[in-house]
């Protein structure tokens, strides 16, 4: 470990202060993480002198990579200008107008500091306008910290229960059962057990929460068919249909949803729409929103947030946005495309047990033969994960390449086919030398 001498030290001090030396669980890797120095396009350097390429892009919020020079020049305009007021901004309402008129169905849109703020909001707005207490989401998706939406994120084997009905599990110790009872578990893609459970709470439920691509479910896509029948059960019931499209809005032009013949009520939005910086934003129906317009006499949903909409936040996003067209999105795309087809032959050649799952400009690693098509079947035992940590460690030292830690890539336009050569000759470097284990887990 000699050559990481500075970020291990950098740890111990980190370790004085802060809880497990870090602020983000995602960023540690044991003995301990490596600090960044500085990055620009695909590439991040560490302060101990490593530069690698980055397929991570800060979980998938960075479109064009690192320190864009359009989006830096302007930011740097901004923060001369002032970072943040006890007033409204004109690039607010520019940068409302510019993700209005990008995807039709969101009439109104409002801004806040975070995915997770975004998910809260989204489900305290769906409250509000139905006047119902429950919310329903997938087993294992993760919408963020929220108390609510953060309900049976981790379920295991050993406490998720039957899947016709399954269990409402704590993340957190010490999360109040009341909010466990307020959350409705279904199976991502199964509309039978789905609509069954649904029915069962059908007059309490506000929301369904729907992740087109949940990430932590297995980076899986929801089928048209699921997504048409919740909408339907939604209609007629009388709840909301609400996407979290944290992180899928990079799949389209308009967000994940344009795949879908339908259009949810509510999206809530984060990561590459603040450009770099903190972000979350929910937009859909004007009525719906309406909750939240304090110029009506019975304000449903009180709401405010001393940073939300801060012009450096602001001028990011709308030159990211701006940068991020529909060309840009597609070629971003055949790019990612390409990467898989070049991945898929080298897993082909080495007749390795690995699958591929994902859409857009973001895919992910399974260890087994045939993609898994549920939260149960892509859950990882210790084992699975075990060998997992181990592939990233071969990259990330062998081959200077950073992924997120469940062998997930997110592309970032910054990108190139000599990036994707790398990924590829890499990958097959760390697939041939830890083949015998993924070998010996398949019979496990
Ligand atoms: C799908 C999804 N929703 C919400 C969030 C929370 O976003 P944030 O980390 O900005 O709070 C994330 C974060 O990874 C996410 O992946």
């Amino acid at each position: 470990m000699s050559q990481n001498r500075k970020s291990e030290e950098l740890y111990k001090q980190a370790c004085e202060v802060l809880p497990g030396g870090i602020s983000r669980n995602i960023i540690y890797r044991k003995p301990f993480p490596n600090y960044a120095a500085s990055a620009s396009g695909c590439y991040i350097s560490d302060i101990d002198g490593t530069k690698r390429i980055d397929f991570a892009n800060n979980m998938a919020a960075l479109i064009h990579g690192h320190a864009h020079p359009e989006v830096v020049e302007a930011v740097i305009q901004q923060v001369q200008k002032g970072t943040a007021f006890t007033l409204a901004s004109e690039i607010e309402v520019r940068y409302a107008q510019l993700l209005t008129s990008r995807v039709k169905d969101f009439e109104k849109i409002r801004f806040v500091n975070s995915g997770t703020e975004a998910v809260m909001t989204m489900i305290k707005a769906s409250r509000a306008f139905t006047g119902r207490p429950k919310i329903a989401k997938a087993e294992g998706t993760y919408h963020g910290t929220y108390d609510f939406a953060e309900v049976s994120q981790t379920a295991s084997p050993a406490n998720w229960g039957d899947i016709n009905e399954p269990k409402s599990v704590p993340v957190a110790y010490g999360t109040p059962q009341g909010v466990l009872d307020d959350v409705v578990i279904f199976p991502y893609n199964d509309i039978e057990r789905t609509i069954a459970i649904l029915d069962r709470h059908a007059e309490q439920i506000a929301c369904v929460i729907i992740d087109p691509v949940p990430h932590r479910v297995g980076l899986l896509q929801g089928t048209n068919e699921f997504i048409l029948a919740i909408y339907n059960w939604t209609r007629k019931n009388g709840a909301l249909l609400v996407f979290d499209e944290v992180v899928t809005f990079r799949v389209n032009y308009g967000g994940a949803q344009e795949n879908y013949p339908v259009t949810p009520d509510i999206t809530a939005l984060g990561k590459m729409i603040g450009g770099g910086f903190p972000v979350g934003a929910i937009a859909g129906r004007t009525d719906v929103l309406k909750v939240l317009d304090l110029r009506q006499p019975d304000l449903k949903f009180p709401h405010s947030g001393t940073f939300s909409a801060n012009p450096v936040t602001m001028t990011a996003g709308f030159k990211t946005m701006e940068l991020i067209d529909r060309n840009a999105i597609l070629k971003l795309n055949i790019l990612t495309d390409t990467a898989i087809s070049q991945i898929q032959e080298v897993i082909r050649q080495l007749d390795v047990p690995v699958s591929i799952t994902g859409a857009g400009s973001m895919f992910r690693f399974h260890l087994m033969p045939v993609p898994p098509t549920t939260y149960r079947e892509a859950y990882q035992t210790i084992e699975v994960r075990t060998l997992i940590n181990e592939l990233f460690d071969y990259l990330y030292f062998n081959e200077n390449i950073l992924m997120i830690n469940t062998l997930t890539c997110m592309f970032s336009t910054a990108m190139t086919q000599k990036e994707i050569d790398k990924l590829t000759e890499g990958l097959f470097r760390a697939f041939k030398a830890l083949k015998p284990k993924l070998e010996e887990l398949q019979k496990k």
